[in-house]
């Protein structure tokens, strides 16, 4: 008979033999890391040469195995030749920094510039195509998402971020701006757009093209941060408010996708809430990704090669599926009777504390996800 554990491991094995590689945490010295985010690299046996790099992050208490193993990107990027890195968020709560000064500016420090700089090594050092490093995540991963696309565009060429906030709209004081979260913070189009090029005076290059996804029964952070981002991305690109084109039932029934001309694009999920699941293809496409081929030739200047010296085996037995996912609800659970502030305490699948430290509450983001807030 099975236990529970062998099944686990049976799971495991079936999925990570699907992949023809694993995913490895990334021990090169990449340069400042001040916030010592750890990096995990899933790089398929066969790469496009040369090779276009995304970087993918996960949600609060997620962590970049959870992201990994949550989402399709690792199948994708055997298919297409891709890289993806799954950055690990070091706060305690598993959310990105997305509201200090630091994060929010050009080689300021903090989180985002971890971010940056590994993807610079993987650029110089990894074969990496200087023009297609992209950006996608989930919630806070989708924030942070915004946070690289206003802070570092001479690094990234597109971004495409589900169930996020503004750049710069987390600014402030506390890890969690309630007032943003709630879709309070309501600017005009310039006043978001300064914030954008706040974050990295000066810059006058091409910026990354932005997609990003909403649901309209979104509580944790409320669909209005989806309107606010249309704004702020329209300033950014001097482009119209209106969308130019918006086709319902694109790409599946109740949703709808907005285009703003080439550079940025809104799709609202109708009856959706926290968080809109990774469309995986449908970001590809965004990328200019998804008919990519493995193969090409080699740069002369060979790499150096990362030798990664521990093996991530992904600890939840979700398998990715090839269209969309659902984000993995296997957080373990803290010790003791209550979750802390942004921990999982219910959902379907969840086992752990079904209660929070005071004085938060529980509040449920979707049938698979509630958190303490
Ligand atoms: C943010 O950081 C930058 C760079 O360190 C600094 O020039 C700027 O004055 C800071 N802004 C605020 C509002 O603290
Ligand atoms: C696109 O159309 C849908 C359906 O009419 C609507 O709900 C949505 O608000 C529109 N999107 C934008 C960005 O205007």
């Amino acid at each position: 008979m099975l236990t529970f554990k062998a099944l686990v491991v049976a799971a495991v094995i079936a999925s990570s033999n699907a992949l023809t590689s694993s995913l490895q945490q990334i021990t090169a010295n990449f340069g400042a890391n001040p916030t010592n985010v750890k990096m995990y690299l899933y790089k398929p046996t066969a790469l496009a040469i040369p090779t276009p790099l995304i970087v993918a992050m996960h949600y609060c208490t997620g962590t970049a195995q959870a992201y990994f193993s949550g989402t399709s990107l690792a199948q994708l990027a055997d298919q297409h030749g891709f890289m993806v890195i799954y950055p690990n968020a070091p706060a305690s709560g598993g959310c990105w920094d997305v509201n200090t000064n630091a994060t929010l500016t050009h080689n300021g420090g903090s989180d985002s510039l971890a971010i940056a700089n590994v993807a610079r090594y993987f650029i110089s050092n990894m074969g990496v195509d200087s023009t297609r490093v992209f950006a996608t995540g989930t919630s806070s991963g989708a924030m942070m998402t915004n946070v690289l696309m206003g802070a570092y565009p001479d690094i990234f060429a597109a971004g495409s971020l589900y169930s996020g906030v503004p750049y710069g709209c987390f600014g402030g004081p506390n890890a969690w701006n309630s007032q943003c979260a709630t879709g309070e913070r309501i600017m005009t189009g310039q006043q978001w757009g300064d914030l954008v090029r706040s974050g990295y005076p000066g810059f006058t290059g091409v910026r990354p093209k932005i997609q990003f996804w909403h649901g309209t029964v979104d509580t944790t952070l409320y669909p209005q941060n989806f309107w606010e981002e249309i704004k702020q991305w329209t300033n950014v690109f001097d482009v119209s408010a209106t969308p130019v084109t918006n086709t319902t039932n694109d790409p599946q029934a109740g949703y709808s996708r907005a285009s703003f001309g080439p550079n940025v694009q809104a799709i609202l999920a109708q009856g959706v809430g926290h968080t809109v699941p990774e469309h995986e293809t449908d970001t590809l496409t965004w990328f200019g990704l998804n008919s990519l081929t493995p193969g090409g030739t080699a740069p002369s200047s060979t790499a150096t090669v990362i030798t990664p010296t521990t093996t991530i085996v992904p600890t939840t037995t979700i398998t990715p599926t090839t269209t969309t996912s659902v984000i993995p609800t296997t957080t373990s659970p803290p010790v003791g009777g209550a979750a802390a502030h942004w921990g999982q305490c219910g959902g379907i699948g969840w086992t752990g504390p079904t209660v929070c430290a005071a004085p938060y509450t529980c509040k449920a983001s979707n049938a698979y996800y509630s958190q303490c807030l």
